[in-house]
């Protein structure tokens, strides 16, 4: 089964990418990454699982999830089967109504409204306090929130947007409530990544350009915000060491959500009519987030990168600790949030 699930993945991602190409950029590219790392065993999920299969039997009642980005997409998806599972979730939105509406559709299950505007760190700083006044353990955080390739050249406090809101935003929150996800028996942390990390400019994190005034490119710039996830999730989970507390990254497939919402209409059209044959649906793309959050078969493992439900590696640039702890410090410089 192992071997078969292997060779899948290598066509999932071939074919991916072929078909990222044909659409000129507009899904994700696949990656020989699609391999689980040595001596890592896989596990008996894959591509086509759902997130309601990965978490079936898992009791996740008194446990507390935290969901960012949670009324769209895969972080929907992932709140309501968390929910559905027991958890008490709280999901994030940009504003009041957002939030409040996605809480109040799940059909079953608790879940809590929170506001969180990831480009404003005022928005951040309050969205955790409210947070820490709940006063609960955060048992899985999921860091799931983000923008994809804005057309023209977007910045916040002088950086570009992606970085911003996918990496810098997500980095402070999560700081600031490191506290409580440390007070949980088994805290995990799950950072959704990408195989777009592969678009990052040469050298992975253009330190002397983070304003993106030199050479925007799009995807380049989605690419590099997307490795800084990954590298988050590795630094993180090196400083989680001793602890009961892990850190993961996650590559959720490529699901059409309104993630691709500034593409061309043109290749908009093309994903809704043809999506189907390369595409994963969104139960199947929250999997591996709702996997690596709750599946008591990875409950220890921690500075993973996870695609279709297993560790998958090794990936140099998403393992370069050098580069990881050079964002961690430079993301806390312009974050202003450190580490306790
Ligand atoms: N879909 C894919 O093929 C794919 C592939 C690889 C990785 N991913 C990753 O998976 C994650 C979820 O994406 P998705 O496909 O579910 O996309 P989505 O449907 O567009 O959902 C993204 C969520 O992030 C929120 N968000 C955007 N900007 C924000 C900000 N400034 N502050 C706070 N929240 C913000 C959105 O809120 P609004 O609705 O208010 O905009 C929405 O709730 C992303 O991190 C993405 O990079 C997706």
């Amino acid at each position: 089964m192992n071997d078969s699930i292997n060779r899948r993945q290598f066509f999932v991602g071939a074919t991916t990418l072929t078909a990222g190409a044909a659409l000129g950029g507009c899904a994700e590219p696949g990656s020989d990454a699609f391999v689980n790392p040595p001596g890592v065993p896989l596990g008996p999920f894959g591509p086509k699982s759902t997130a309601e299969e990965v978490t079936e039997g898992v009791d996740l009642s008194g446990k507390t999830a935290l969901i960012t980005g949670a009324n769209s997409g895969l972080g929907y998806e992932t709140m309501r089967v968390l929910a559905m599972r027991g958890a008490h979730v709280i999901g994030t939105g940009r504003t009041p109504e957002k939030a409040e509406t996605a809480c109040a559709s799940i059909g079953g299950g608790r879940a809590t409204p929170a506001v969180l505007e990831l480009s404003d760190l005022g928005s951040v700083a309050s969205c955790a306090s409210e947070v820490q006044a709940m006063d609960t353990p955060i048992d899985m955080l999921i860091l799931n929130a983000g923008i994809m390739a804005l057309p023209e050249l977007e910045q916040v406090n002088g950086i570009e947007r992606q970085f911003f809101v996918n990496h810098l935003g997500h980095f402070a929150f999560t700081l600031e409530l490191l506290d409580r996800v440390k007070a949980a028996p088994a805290g995990r942390i799950v950072v959704l990544s990408s195989s777009g990390h592969a678009w990052a400019p040469d050298g992975g994190i253009q330190f002397d350009n983070l304003s993106g005034e030199r050479d925007y490119e799009p995807m380049k710039a989605y690419g590099q915000s997307k490795l800084a996830n990954g590298l988050f999730a590795f630094e993180l989970a090196r400083r989680l060491e001793g602890t009961t507390a892990t850190a993961n990254a996650v590559h959720p497939g490529i699901i059409n959500t309104n993630l691709g919402r500034h593409f061309p209409k043109w290749q908009l059209a093309f994903a809704k009519l043809f999506g189907w044959t390369f595409m994963k649906n969104v139960p199947e793309g929250a999997a591996t987030s709702c996997y690596v959050a709750a599946n008591p078969l990875v409950k220890d493992m921690s500075g993973f990168y996870f695609a279709d439900c297993n560790p998958v590696g090794p990936d140099p640039r998403m393992e370069d600790a050098a580069l990881a702890a050079q964002l961690w410090e430079v993301s806390e410089e312009i974050t202003g949030v450190r580490a306790a």
